[in-house]
This record gives structure tokens, sequence and C-alpha cells, in this order.
């Protein structure tokens, strides 16, 4: 089983974005914890960041055929971009929604996902721990 995890837009400054929201931890450390988890559920997987749309939206193209799933945290196109949400609805691969803060509780303009709707579920308030429980759900939902 093999998972592309996707880290969208100013994802890469986490460690110095925001500190009061988003915390200290870097995307390194988040990619870390992936592969760690990643490992003790004997998934292989690939971590990418890109901060522009169709840099995402050729990352799922591409992943069509060489992996069993996604984990994307949209971040802030996770508000907005329809262009995202069709290639997520096009490849047809299951897809987990994540994030590090709970959207819900934060600015109204980001209790709204266009991406929910064609994922398989959303984890979203965990911090790191948001795409380690993807990751377990992935592994669940392939073993059942
Ligand atoms: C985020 C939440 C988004 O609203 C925001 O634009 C982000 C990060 C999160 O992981 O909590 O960049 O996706």
């Amino acid at each position: 089983m093999n998972v592309l995890i996707i880290h969208g837009p100013n994802l890469r400054l986490l460690g110095t974005r925001e500190i009061d929201v988003y915390g200290t931890t870097t995307l390194a450390e988040i990619d870390q914890r992936c592969e760690r988890e990643a490992r003790e559920l004997a998934i292989g997987v690939r971590c990418v960041h890109h901060n522009s749309e169709g840099a995402i939206i050729d990352e799922l193209h591409a992943a069509r055929h060489a992996y069993d799933a996604v984990v994307i945290n949209p971040a802030a196109y996770t508000h907005y971009a329809y262009a995202l949400r069709d290639a997520i609805a096009a490849i047809d691969l299951p897809t987990v929604e994540v994030h590090l803060t709970n959207t819900q509780a934060r600015e109204e303009f980001r209790a709204i996902s266009v991406i929910a709707p064609v994922c398989r579920g959303t984890i979203s308030g965990f911090g790191s721990e948001s795409y380690a429980l993807a990751l377990r759900a992935l592994r669940a939902l392939f073993n059942a």
C-alpha cells in the first residue's frame, strides 16, 4: 500500500509561521512523523509540498496509477479551490483531508471546505497527529 502525502501552500513555513496558531513543529518534523507511522503500518509514503494549485493537481494526476491513496492538507485551498476539488474527484483514489488546526473553531471562512465532499473523510485539529491518524484510517480501510 502506497500513500502520497501532499502539503499545500505556506506549510513549508511551519515552525516559524504564526506559532501561536500552528506551534513550532516544522514540516520536516511532520514528514518524519508520517514516515515513522507509515513504517509501523507497513505503508509506503512520499511527502511533497507545493505552493501552487496547478502543481498539486499535477501530483494528483500522476498519483492515479502510482499510489493507492492520498492524504492532503490543502491549506487555504481547502476553502475555495474548485479545480483541486475536481482533481481529487477525477483521480478516484481514497483521499483523506487533514488539517493541523480545528478549522471549524477558527475564522468563519475556514469552516467551509470545498474539498471535503470529494474526500473519504477529514481529520482536523490534532497537529501533526492529524496526518498519523489519516494513515491509520487508510490502513483500516484497506484492511477491511
Ligand atoms: C490549515 C488550515 C487552513 O485554513 C490554513 O489556510 C492553513 C493550514 C491547517 O492545517 O490547519 O494553511 O490547513
